[in-house]
């Protein structure tokens, strides 16, 4: 299996690259970045400098490495989208159809595209909120991520392109930081709990926001493109881990990190926060592919602060 990863010097996909090279060689695992430098971890297998928006090189990485499958992760996020609405619309709409044409065209079987709960927005129901209900964004990031999931759907449906995605919650991890997104908070408040120094947080202390832990979040992604096509209603399916509010994630720090002081201070991404669900409604995922997260609140809390720790301790921030 020849695959390719773009974005895979962010969040995700700087630890998703790892897992698939575990599972399928490091030299089938083309991975690319644009703005970041890769990370010494990236350089067990190939690293290609790759602007997704840019077709013509696209196609030929796709064509010069014989990619099969293609996990197409490179995107601006919702509050860099507001600051760049021209950019978020440009990096994500033409990133993601520039990645369906050359897989129509070049015959790349699967393409992995990670939706959000950006789709989701203020007339929506928030608890619980349905797989198939009001896709009504207010941010540039939603518009685009509503759009996208129409478009692979159109690829499916027009081309048999196998196309699957999951709008992801909030994701957090230890291993490197998100940029530009509204859940951000979630991942930066550790950080500073592991320094010993108090957290200002960007969202009031009662925003409930849909969160996972990475590991469920690369499980999510593996078992989703393992599944058996026959069982899958959908293109793009909700997945959750664990809903909690900002105030109850700081608690839970200071049941371990005692003395930890957190102030809130909201900004303009409590208005994006505001917009978007409180819990989701998974049972489709849990139904077709057997979707089931491992990580409570306290499990991905006491997780993270020690794998932190231990990244504080090597010198790592
Ligand atoms: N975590 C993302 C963001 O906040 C949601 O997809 O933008």
């Amino acid at each position: 299996m020849r695959i390719l990863v773009t974005g895979a010097t962010g969040q995700i996909g700087s630890e998703l690259v790892l897992v698939l090279r575990e599972k399928f060689g490091a030299e089938n695992v083309v991975a690319c970045g644009h703005k970041r430098p890769p990370s010494p971890k990236l350089a067990s297998g190939p690293f290609l400098s790759l602007d997704v928006t840019d077709k013509t090189a696209l196609e030929r990485v796709v064509g010069e490495h014989k990619i099969e499958v293609i996990y197409h992760l490179a995107a601006i996020l919702s509050a860099a989208g507001e600051k760049n609405p021209g950019l978020a619309w440009k990096v994500n709409m033409e990133g993601l159809y520039n990645v369906l044409e050359v897989s129509r065209v070049l015959g790349v079987k699967k393409v992995f595209w990670p939706s959000s709960i950006a789709v989701f927005g203020p007339k929506t129901p928030k608890e619980n909120t349905p797989q198939e209900t009001i896709l009504s964004p207010t941010t540039m990031y939603g518009i685009t991520k509503v759009a996208g999931e129409l478009l692979c759907e159109y690829y499916y449906r027009r081309y048999g392109l196998d196309v699957r995605g999951l709008r992801f919650p909030g994701i957090i991890s230890s291993e490197t930081p998100p940029g530009g997104g509204t859940t951000d908070y979630a991942v930066e408040i550790f950080y500073h709990a592991v320094r010993g120094e108090p957290y200002t947080c960007f969202v009031r202390p009662d925003t409930v926001l849909p969160m996972m832990y990475m590991p469920d979040c690369l499980k999510a992604t593996l078992n989703l493109m393992e599944a058996d096509p026959a069982k899958l209603r959908y293109r793009i399916y909700n997945v959750t881990g664990i809903s909690f509010s900002a105030e109850e994630l700081a608690r839970e720090i200071q049941k371990r990190v005692p003395g930890f002081k957190v102030e809130y201070k909201p900004d303009f991404r409590q208005a994006i926060a505001d917009s978007w669900p409180r819990t989701i409604d998974d049972r489709a995922a849990r139904e077709d592919w057997g979707w089931k997260p491992d990580y409570d609140l306290p499990r991905m809390v006491e997780d993270m602060l020690c794998a932190l720790k231990k990244k504080r301790e090597k010198g790592e921030f």
